[in-house]
């Protein structure tokens, strides 16, 4: 027995000397913040050292130049703009310069066209684009309680990249132990969406794609037969929780007064913003990535074959406001501040590389639908 003594002890000096020298440990100057009311421990810690890198990577980029509104409609000048068609042809060529610096800065316009036939939407990329342009005018006005006049450009998904950096699939992936995939349960792995615990895997699929009931709070001390949610519901809750924190670089009493987790009342107002975000999500998983499944080629899909969908990080990359709260959309308010034209082709009729026009009009977005009511601010 004693001569476990020193091989503990030393292994007790490792591992404090680890904690403190290795990867991902925070070490101080860490600043702290009241958040809430004296004595409710409501406290935001922000680490000093990640956020200088934080503010390099979330600076808004300007616009190419400053368009000209007047003049010939693009609708007018070309062959096959569906949804840009009331922007000037001075603002329709600045938006095109801006979409290729925020998508496909290092490819430029041939990553959406065919150079020899710029109205032909043969390559895959540009029929997604156009839908994307809808997303993002449908984010900018249907979801106002969320972004309010804030709002998003492709900017604050893409930053650059042709897929942004912080997107999720139905997958399980890595497996989970012993039979946990049954009924999409995966856990006891480090999961990625989870923050790296072992809590459920993939909650997002049942809340920011499906619509399962998140709350799960009893009012009272034993079981009256009312609360139905045991452990499992409560650790898939906990388990988007912690994704809504990490993505937004938070802690849970930026949303909650942590002695009454369900209280509305007790709680912050970003907590309702979050609520409008969580239906957002689904708004845009639901009714725009997934219907672009029969577009997008096998490489650029999860695992399991699904298009990658948005979750609160796409957005908030790491940041309590997506860029700080800096507004991009100034320099474009006619071509994302408006609903334009919201019909949704039959994209099961593509064929990528053929010279072809998306079929126009044939049925509209579905309005979300919800019989829910937000909650007070
Ligand atoms: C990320 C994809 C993407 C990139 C990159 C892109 N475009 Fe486009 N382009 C589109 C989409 C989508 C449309 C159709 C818009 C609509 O239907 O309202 C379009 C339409 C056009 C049209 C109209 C063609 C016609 O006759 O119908 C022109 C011209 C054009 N783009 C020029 C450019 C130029 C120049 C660049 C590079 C500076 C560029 N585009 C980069 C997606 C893209
Ligand atoms: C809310 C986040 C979000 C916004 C805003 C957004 N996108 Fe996307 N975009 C995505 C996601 C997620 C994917 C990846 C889907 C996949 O690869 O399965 C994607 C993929 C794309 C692709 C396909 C790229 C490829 O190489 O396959 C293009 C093109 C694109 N977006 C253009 C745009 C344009 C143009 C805008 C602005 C009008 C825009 N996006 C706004 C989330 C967003
Ligand atoms: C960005 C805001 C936000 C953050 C951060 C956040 N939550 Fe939540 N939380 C919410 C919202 C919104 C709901 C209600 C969701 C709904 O009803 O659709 C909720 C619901 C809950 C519930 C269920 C309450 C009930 O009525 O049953 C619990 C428990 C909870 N959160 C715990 C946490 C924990 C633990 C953390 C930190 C790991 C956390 N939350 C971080 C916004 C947040
Ligand atoms: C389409 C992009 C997008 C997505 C996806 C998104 N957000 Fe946001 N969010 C924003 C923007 C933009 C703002 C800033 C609004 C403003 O300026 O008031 C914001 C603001 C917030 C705020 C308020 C912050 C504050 O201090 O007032 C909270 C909380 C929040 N988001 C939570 C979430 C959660 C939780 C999710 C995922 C369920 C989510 N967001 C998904 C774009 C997004």
């Amino acid at each position: 027995m004693r001569l476990w003594i020193p091989f503990a002890a030393s292994a007790g000096a490792l591992l404090a000397i680890a904690s403190f020298v290795g990867a991902g440990w925070d070490l101080p100057p860490v600043a702290s913040e009241q958040i809430g009311y004296r004595g409710t421990g409501m406290f935001h810690h922000r680490d000093i050292e990640t956020e200088a890198a934080l503010k390099l990577a979330n600076v808004v980029p300007e616009a190419p130049w400053q368009a000209d509104p007047t003049g010939d409609k693009a609708g007018k000048l070309y062959q096959n703009v569906q949804v840009l068609g009331d922007l000037s042809d001075d603002q329709f060529n600045q938006f095109m310069a801006s979409i290729t610096a925020w998508v496909a800065p290092n490819e430029g316009c041939n990553y959406c066209h065919n150079p020899e036939n710029m109205a032909s939407d043969e390559m895959y990329q540009k029929v997604v684009a156009r839908r994307m342009i809808q997303m993002t005018q449908a984010i900018n006005v249907d979801w106002k309680p969320h972004v309010a006049n804030t709002g998003v450009t492709c900017y604050t998904c893409h930053r650059g990249q042709h897929i942004p950096a912080a997107v999720w699939s139905s997958s399980l992936d890595p497996k989970p132990a012993g039979n946990m995939t049954q009924d999409r349960q995966g856990q006891n792995v480090a999961s990625k969406l989870a923050g790296l615990t072992s809590l459920p895997q993939n909650a997002l699929m049942d809340y920011l794609y499906g619509d399962k009931p998140i709350r799960v709070h009893s009012t009272k001390a034993l079981p009256d037969g009312t609360n139905k949610a045991g452990t499992k519901e409560t650790e898939r809750t906990w388990s988007l929780m912690i994704h809504m924190s990490e993505s937004l670089g938070v802690n849970c009493v930026t949303c909650h007064n942590s002695r009454a987790f369900n209280d509305w009342d007790q709680s912050p107002p970003q907590r309702v913003t979050a609520w409008h975000g969580i239906r957002m999500a689904r708004d845009l998983n639901v009714n725009y990535i997934d219907g672009l499944s029969p577009i997008f080629p096998a490489n650029r899909k999860g695992p399991e074959g699904d298009v990658l969908k948005i979750g609160c990080a796409t957005c908030h990359n790491g940041v309590q406001k997506p860029l700080y709260g800096v507004s991009m959309l100034k320099d474009y308010v006619d071509a994302l501040t408006k609903k334009t034209n919201t019909t949704v082709p039959d994209y099961k009729t593509y064929e990528p590389g053929k010279t072809q026009v998306m079929g126009q009009a044939t049925t509209t977005t579905p309005t979300t639908t919800t019989t829910e009511t937000a909650p007070a601010q």
